[in-house]
């Protein structure tokens, strides 16, 4: 397995394995990976020929109160964990490598970004988008894989490469699950062992919902007040937000009718867990 700390070495690599007709598959990371990312090279082994996965915990999608310098590291594990997967590559890219100093350039999905979880991190997708865009033009893959377990996330990168005409597919790959529900999320960490017995809640109040729909309550206005009282029934969860939206848009939705995405957000302690399901 190569690893490249270089954005020149890469680019040079790429372009050789391109001009040998090389698919590249490409999964972005903030390291400490778990089966949720490791699910994402699957998917992307599936498609390429070659698949690269980056690690760059990236300041630029993090407010000076969040968690930039706590966010969890292990690189020695994370590049084992990748070996034995059978990654190809590895980009670890240097900090003032990747934002030399006068560093002014951004990527603003406008819209998109503004709502759901921008609203509480307002600078928070300028900072995905720019850092993929980057690491898009480090790496040049033929496809990139993004968990829908950030799914906002997923709409806003697909919708920055149809409006840059990037060359690039941007693919879904399904949320991984601990046994009891909870998404895995390297901020699992951040959960006390009473905390962690209760982050289940978010995904058993979308299961609710989703069956309550399939009985025929079609009205978001009721599915989300059953949310919020299961919710609110719990001792440590605080709702950022609940909404319910057409998952290719991302506008809200008042009634099921058509496709739909639960979108939420909680506090539980220390860490703010987002999750979502089709409905
Ligand atoms: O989803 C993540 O881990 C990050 O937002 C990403 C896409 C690697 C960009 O830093």
């Amino acid at each position: 397995m190569k690893i490249f700390r270089s954005i020149k070495k890469q680019q040079q690599y790429s372009f050789k394995e391109k001009c040998k007709g090389r698919v590249i598959g490409f999964v972005p990371t903030m390291g400490f990976l778990h089966k949720g990312h490791l699910s994402l090279i699957d998917k992307a082994k599936e498609l390429s020929n070659r698949v690269i996965v980056s690690i760059f915990v990236n300041p630029l999608q993090f407010a000076p109160n969040e968690d930039y310098r706590e966010y969890p590291r292990d690189e020695k594990r994370d590049l084992k964990l990748l070996e034995e997967k059978g990654v190809d590559t590895v980009l670890i890219p240097e900090l003032n490598e990747m934002y030399p100093n006068g560093f002014e350039t951004y990527v603003e999905v406008s819209k998109l970004s503004k709502d759901y979880c921008g609203r509480s991190r307002p600078l928070f997708f300028r900072g995905v988008a720019t850092i993929v865009l980057k690491l898009f033009n480090t790496v040049q893959p033929d496809l990139a894989v993004f968990g829908e377990k950030d799914y906002q996330q997923y709409i806003i990168i697909k919708r920055m490469s149809r409006d840059l005409n990037l060359p690039i597919f941007v693919i879904p790959s399904p949320i991984v699950r601990e046994e009891d529900g909870l998404a895995m999320s390297s901020r699992n960490l951040y959960l006390t062992p009473s905390e962690r017995k209760e982050a289940p809640v978010l995904y058993e109040s979308m299961r609710r919902v989703k069956e309550l729909a399939s009985k025929g309550e079609r009205n978001v206005k009721n599915l989300k007040k059953e949310m919020v009282k299961f919710i609110e029934s719990k001792k440590y969860p605080r709702i950022d937000y609940i909404e319910f939206v057409d998952p290719e848009n991302l506008k809200r939705a008042k009634i099921l009718q058509g496709p739909t995405r639960i979108l939420l957000a909680v506090w539980i302690g220390k860490a703010r867990l987002i999750d979502n399901m089709e409905v």
